[in-house]
């Protein structure tokens, strides 16, 4: 299925000069959506993986249903004041400024092999701070699967020594 045409391409959103990937129309056709998280599920299997992490928000959309359909843990990435027990932190560069994810102290188990599942790979900032949160807690992470991918932003160059997969490259 090409899922490519299921993305909507909204310029200048949500500042001027930013071509923004809207994936809601894909979440709104069951098929689509169906065929994008069966990628994701295919990937699960072939990496091992143990338990999902996702980061806020849109992270759940596609991380979530692989977790239920393997019977696997998901755990969630948030933006700090969100997680209501005590949380690893992990705060990295933006352009300008910095942004900070969290995650529970508990959340993963030493030696737990984990794929890290989002929606998008820009500039890798939220992947990276995804995977230093599940190194803090002794997770190994065996991949990292993405809806979009956007080479122009060389996220993946955050991500050496880690298997990437994208379904949508731009
Ligand atoms: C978006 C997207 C990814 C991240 C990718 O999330 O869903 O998580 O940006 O960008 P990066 O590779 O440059 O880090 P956003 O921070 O907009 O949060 P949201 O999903 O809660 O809106």
């Amino acid at each position: 299925m090409n899922l490519e045409k299921f993305i909507a391409n909204v310029s200048d959103f949500p500042k001027p000069g930013i071509e923004f990937k809207d994936i809601t129309p894909l979440m709104a056709n069951g098929e689509a959506y169906r065929y994008a998280t069966e990628q994701f599920i295919e990937y699960a299997k072939e990496v091992g993986a143990d338990v999902i992490v996702g980061p806020e928000a849109r992270g759940f959309i596609f991380g979530c249903p692989v977790a239920t359909e393997l019977s696997l843990g998901f755990i969630p990435i948030r933006k700090p004041g969100k997680l209501p027990r005590e949380a690893v932190e992990y705060e990295y560069e933006l352009e300008y400024g910095t942004n900070t994810l969290c995650m529970h102290r508990d959340a993963i188990k030493p030696g737990q092999k984990v794929l890290v599942i989002d929606d998008l790979l820009a500039t890798g900032g939220t992947v990276e701070a995804t995977i230093n949160l599940v190194k803090q807690l002794g997770g190994n992470v065996v991949g990292c699967a993405f809806l979009i991918e956007l080479e122009f932003l060389n996220g993946r160059d955050k991500l050496q020594n880690v298997d990437v997969k994208s379904l949508i490259k731009y």
